[in-house]
C-alpha cells in the first residue's frame, strides 16, 4: 500500500513514524515534511496548502491512501477534492473540518445539541463587542474566530486587556480573516484535558486522554503557542470521565455532524476543561493535536494503516484498538522568542550522537536539511518523547535526551507533566 501523508511538523513525524511501522505500506511520501520525516519518507517540496499539487502528486505515484495532518489543507478541502478525484483520504471534507476552523459554527453546533462548553457570544462588529465585554465578568476569553495556529486566544484579566484583544483582532485585523469574527466566552477554571478520536461518522473510538501544555513559559505563564509539551494517559481522566466525555461530548457532536449532512471522518480532537469533574468542550480540532500525537502513537499497539483503512471504509465498529499499558512525555525545543518572532537558520548539535532506544524517540518539527547539518526552521523545532513504565520514568527519558541537544537560542519548559506528578501520579 503506497500511503501519502501531508505536512511537516512533529505531529506528521510521529505519523510517518507509525505509518512506516505498518506492515502494509510498501512506500510513505511526504509533502512536504522536514529534516527528520526525509528518514522514512520520500519527501516531496509540494505545499502543505497546493492542493492540486497534492492531488497530481497522488495520481502520479499512485498513492492508496493520503493522510492529512494539518488543520490548513482540511479547511481549504482537500478531503472533497480528492473524494472527488476517486482518491482515498483520510481526514474530514471542508464542511465537517469547519468543527475547527469556525469557532462559532462549532458553538452553535454544541449549544443546539446540549454538548456542555463555555457560554459565549460571537460578533463581526466592534462596537457591539466592546459594549459585550463591557459587561462581563473577569477574566474573560476573546477568541478570533478562524484558524490562527493556536495563538487566537486571549484570557484577559482586565477589561483594558480584552478590549484591546477585540480591538486588534476585529478592528486591527491581527489574524486577517480569521478575527473578523471574535467569539467572547466565559472563564472556565479547571483542569485541561485533551481527548483524541478516530472516527468513521458512526463509530467514535477514543484514544488516551492527554495533557497539553499550551503556554510558553513553566507554571503556565506567558502567551499561548502550539502547544510546549505533552503526557498521556492524563491521570485526570479517570475512567468515568473518559465514559462521560464519550457520551456527553464525542459521540453527540459526530451525531450532530452526520445529522447536519457533514460526517466527520478521520481524527476529532477535543479539547476540553475539566471543571468539578465535568467535561467542558473549549475547542475541536479536526485533525491530531500538536504535540499530543507525539505522546499517543507511541502507545498505539494496533496498526495505525489498518485503523485509517477502517475509518475510510466506514468500519471502525469491527475493529479492536488496542494501548500500550506505559506512560509518554513530550518535550518540545523551541526557538527563542517563539510564539512571536523568531529566528531560523541555526545549526543543531547533538542529533546524530542522541542515545535513540526504545524509551527515546525524536520527533521533527521546524528543521531543515542544509548539507550535512540539520538546521531550525521554524519555532517549534523539536519534540523529545520517553516512554515509562510510570509518568516520572517517561518524564526522566524524555529531559535526559533534551539535554544532549543544542542549537542557539534553544528553549523548552521545564515543567512538562509536573502537575499530573504533583497530584501524585
Ligand atoms: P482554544 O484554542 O480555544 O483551545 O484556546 C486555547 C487555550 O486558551 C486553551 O487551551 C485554554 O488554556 C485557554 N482557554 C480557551 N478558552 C477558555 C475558557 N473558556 N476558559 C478558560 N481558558 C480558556
Ligand atoms: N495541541 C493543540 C493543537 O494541536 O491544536
Amino acid at each position: 500500500m503506497k500511503i501519502l501523508l501531508v505536512g511537516s511538523g512533529g505531529r506528521e513525524h510521529a505519523l510517518a513514524w507509525k505509518i512506516a511501522q505498518s506492515r502494509r505500506v510498501t512506500a510513505l511520501y511526504c509533502a512536504p515534511g522536514n529534516a527528520g520525516i526525509e528518514q522514512l519518507a520520500r519527501c516531496v517540496p509540494i505545499d502543505a496548502e497546493d492542493l492540486a499539487g497534492l492531488k497530481a502528486l497522488a495520481r502520479a505515484e499512485r498513492i492508496d491512501l493520503t493522510v492529512v495532518g494539518p488543520e490548513a489543507p482540511l479547511a481549504l478541502g482537500i478531503a472533497d477534492e480528492f473524494r472527488r478525484a476517486k482518491l482515498r483520504i483520510f481526514g474530514p471534507t471542508r464542511a465537517a473540518a469547519q468543527v475547527e476552523s469556525s469557532k462559532s459554527f462549532a458553538k452553535d453546533l454544541m449549544l443546539r445539541h446540549r454538548i456542555p462548553t463555555a457560554a459565549a457570544r460571537s460578533f463581526d462588529a466592534l462596537k457591539p463587542c466592546l459594549g459585550y465585554l463591557d459587561r462581563q465578568p473577569l477574566p474573560v476569553v476573546v477568541k478570533a474566530d478562524g484558524l490562527a495556529q493556536g495563538k487566537g486566544v486571549v484570557v484577559a484579566n482586565t477589561l483594558e486587556d480584552a478590549r484591546r484583544a477585540a480591538t486588534e483582532m476585529l478592528e486591527k485585523k491581527s489574524f486577517g480573516q480569521a478575527g473578523e469574527r471574535v467569539v467572547i466566552e466565559e472563564f472556565l477554571e479547571g483542569e485541561e484535558l485533551t481527548v483524541m478520536a478516530f472516527t468513521d461518522g458512526k463509530t467514535v473510538v477514543p484514544m488516551l486522554p492527554a495533557q497539553d501544555h499550551k503556554r510558553v513559559g513553566d507554571g503556565d505563564t506567558g502567551p499561548n503557542t502550539g502547544g510546549m509539551g505533552a503526557y498521556a494517559p492524563a491521570p485526570i481522566g479517570t475512567p468515568a470521565l473518559r465514559t462521560a466525555i464519550l457520551h456527553k461530548v464525542l459521540q453527540p457532536i459526530v451525531e450532530a455532524l452526520s445529522r447536519a449532512g457533514s460526517p466527520f471522518h478521520g481524527v476529532l480532537y477535543a479539547g476540553l476543561m475539566i471543571v468539578k469533574g465535568k467535561p467542558y468542550v473549549l475547542e475541536f480540532n479536526a485533525r491530531c493535536g500538536d504535540p499530543e500525537t507525539q505522546v499517543i502513537l507511541p502507545l498505539l499497539k494496533t496498526d495505525l494503516v489498518d485503523v485509517m483503512e477502517a475509518v475510510v471504509e466506514h468500519r471502525l465498529d469491527q475493529l479492536q484498538v488496542e494501548w500500550d499499558e506505559r506512560a509518554a512525555v513530550c518535550v518540545v525545543l523551541t526557538s527563542t522568542g517563539y510564539p512571536g518572532a523568531y529566528t531560523t537558520g541555526a545549526q543543531i548539535a547533538g542529533l546524530s550522537d542522541l542515545n535513540l532506544t526504545e524509551d527515546v524517540l525524536l520527533f521533527h518539527a521546524g528543521t531543515k536539511r542544509q548539507g550535512d547539518q540539520v538546521i531550525t526552521a521554524g519555532g517549534r523545532v523539536l519534540g523529545v518523547t520517553g516512554l515509562g513504565s510510570t509518568l516520572a520514568g517517561a518524564r526522566e527519558q524524555a529531559y535526559r535526551a533534551t539535554r544532549a541537544i543544542a542549537f542557539q537560542g534553544c528553549t523548552c519548559r521545564s515543567d512538562i507533566a509536573s502537575r499530573a506528578l504533583q497530584s501524585g501520579a
